[in-house]
């Protein structure tokens, strides 16, 4: 095993009474967002605006699904049905063209009682260390150009001007333009378990995708345009990767800040999520696409064997709960 978890505040209490101030800030911000896009409908605190979201998709593992890694839903050939959203990762709806990082939630079901959620963001690294850090980061930088430059100025004050500059860094590397969300990997940039001994992080990335069927860069939702054209040619496939713990300093549990480097934890693959060839502009997958838009992915949405792990995660279980409610998802 090797790996461990430990709490900040001393105690699992201590830091879940910190996790729900955090919440009421992600509410906060839910609200300010709202009112900033002047409009009536409160939106994810992140991720606003979806780029597909489908049912018809579905993962399923490799055959020689190496024997340590054969646990709970994950056996060699198994297949299930899935889930897909692709979204801009920024909490207002901006036109696609604009830099921004894209994330990738993918549902995998198992029953009806057993489901797993794979959340994962197109850069290896978070910039932030822990939950604290990512969501003060998020509330200094949202809002306009002068309330942006008094939070990175507050943010100097907190956190201190090297690791300000660092999380800036990161994050203006993590920011770009796409040509394709199909063509982007996305890291789950934390950890969780996988079956009874083992800590991994994952990634999804493309199989063999063809360059972008149509460029379609100045269009405010061009990404959206871009991946329907590709799903009406064929199929979209990205392979499911895993990177094993090894020791605390090359693949740290607790801080999200540091990169499991592929030389120390080698990727395998495990399994291939396809989603089908399909037309996306129908008025039955509109209808689809809404109610998957008003539903809730959550990386706790899974089985103790496959939990995640670390602060920044332990955060997410109530964060991702608080935003959900507040824009009334339907679960
Ligand atoms: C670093 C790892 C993280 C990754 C890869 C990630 C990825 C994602 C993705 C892909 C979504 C969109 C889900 C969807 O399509 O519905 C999302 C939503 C969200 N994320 Fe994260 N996230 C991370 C960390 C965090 C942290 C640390 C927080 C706050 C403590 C956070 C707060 C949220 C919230 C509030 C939502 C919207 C939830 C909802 O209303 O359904 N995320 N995230």
């Amino acid at each position: 095993m090797g790996w461990t978890e430990s709490y900040r505040g001393g105690s699992a209490a201590a830091e879940n009474a910190a996790f729900q101030r955090l919440a009421e800030d992600i509410n906060r911000a839910q609200e300010k967002a709202r009112r900033a896009a002047d409009s009536a409908t409160i939106e994810r605190a992140f991720h606003a605006k979806p780029l597909l979201a489908t049912d018809d998709a579905e993962l399923r593992f490799h055959s020689d699904l190496p024997r340590d890694l054969t646990s709970g839903f994950a056996q060699p050939g198994a297949q299930y049905r899935a889930r897909v959203r692709f979204s801009n990762a920024a909490s207002r709806r901006r036109p696609d063209s604009e830099k921004d990082m894209r994330g990738i939630a993918v549902r995998v079901y198992v029953s009806d009682i057993e489901q797993h959620d794979f959340l994962g963001t197109n850069y290896p690294v978070s910039h932030a260390r822990d939950a604290r850090q990512f969501v003060r980061f998020a509330l200094a930088t949202a809002g306009g150009t002068f309330s942006r430059v008094l939070g990175i100025a507050e943010l100097f004050f907190s956190e201190g001007p090297a690791e300000t500059v660092r999380m800036l860094r990161n994050v203006s590397k993590a920011r770009r333009r796409s040509d394709s969300a199909a063509l982007e990997t996305y890291w789950s940039r934390d950890a969780m378990r996988w079956g009874p001994s083992l800590a991994v992080r994952f990634l999804l990335r493309p199989i063999a995708a063809a360059p972008p069927s149509q460029r379609f860069d100045s269009d405010p939702d061009g990404l959206s345009k871009e991946l329907a054209a590709r799903l009406a040619a064929a199929p979209v496939r990205f392979e499911l990767a895993i990177q094993r713990y090894v020791d605390e300093r090359a693949t740290p549990i607790e801080d999200t800040s540091i990169a499991w480097e592929p030389s120390a934890a080698r990727i395998e693959p495990v399994a291939t999520l396809t989603i089908a060839q399909q037309d996306i502009t129908t008025a039955a997958a509109r209808e689809k696409s809404r109610i998957i838009n008003a539903s809730a992915f959550n990386p706790w949405n899974t089985t103790d064997e496959f939990r995640p792990l670390g602060n920044l995660n332990r955060a997410r279980k109530s964060v991702y709960a608080a935003s959900a409610a507040l824009r009334g998802s339907n679960g």
